[in-house]
């Protein structure tokens, strides 16, 4: 089931997120790959400006996903599931969530490298805006390379 991320699951979301974003390791720029990917105190900020919903199964956390509105749309940030979970369609569920909850145009931005998740977000009706830097620029707070490296994604709800 698709629930809110508490405080206390912090842990359980620095884990899913360090462990699902390995799948980066290798194939974005060297330079804009770090480990852990994300820390701890970042993790906080984050949860701070966002909200964050997980998927659970018998009490535990496999993935998660930040929802965070910005001006006249919803970004989707933060989606991670664990590795030895993905493709049993957690990430789906948690972007179906989503839809059904977010009233604006939501907006989701990867890596131009991670071709599995513009994949991913393809197949549930999202589409490759052109201009993202403009997007990138607008809705996003993220240094000058991850705006270079990265493209954007926009669904247009109801
Ligand atoms: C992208 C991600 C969130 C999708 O969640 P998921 O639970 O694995 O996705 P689902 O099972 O609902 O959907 C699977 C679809 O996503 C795509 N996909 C997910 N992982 C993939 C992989 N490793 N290789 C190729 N396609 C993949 C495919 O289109 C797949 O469909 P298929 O199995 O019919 O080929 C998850 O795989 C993940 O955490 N990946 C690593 C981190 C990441 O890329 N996050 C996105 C940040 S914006």
């Amino acid at each position: 089931m698709v629930r809110k991320c508490k405080a206390t699951d912090r842990e359980s979301i620095y884990r899913i997120i360090n462990d699902g974003a390995l799948a980066y390791k290798g194939v974005i720029p060297g330079d804009c790959w770090h480990e852990p990917y994300m820390s701890l105190a970042e993790l906080m900020r984050e949860m701070k400006e966002m909200t964050f919903f997980g998927w659970e199964e018998e009490g535990r956390l496999l993935g998660v996903m930040a929802f965070q509105p910005v001006k006249d749309v919803t970004l989707i940030r933060h989606t991670y599931v664990l590795r030895d979970q993905q493709r049993r369609g957690i990430g789906s569920s948690l972007l179906s969530y989503a839809k059904g909850l977010v009233k604006t145009r939501l907006l989701v931005g990867t890596w131009s490298d991670a071709t599995w998740a513009i994949r991913f977000y393809e197949k549930h009706g999202f589409r490759l805006l052109p201009h993202k830097d403009e997007f990138l620029r607008r809705y996003w707070n993220i240094p000058q390379r991850q705006i270079e490296a990265s493209v954007a994604l926009g669904f247009e709800s109801r």
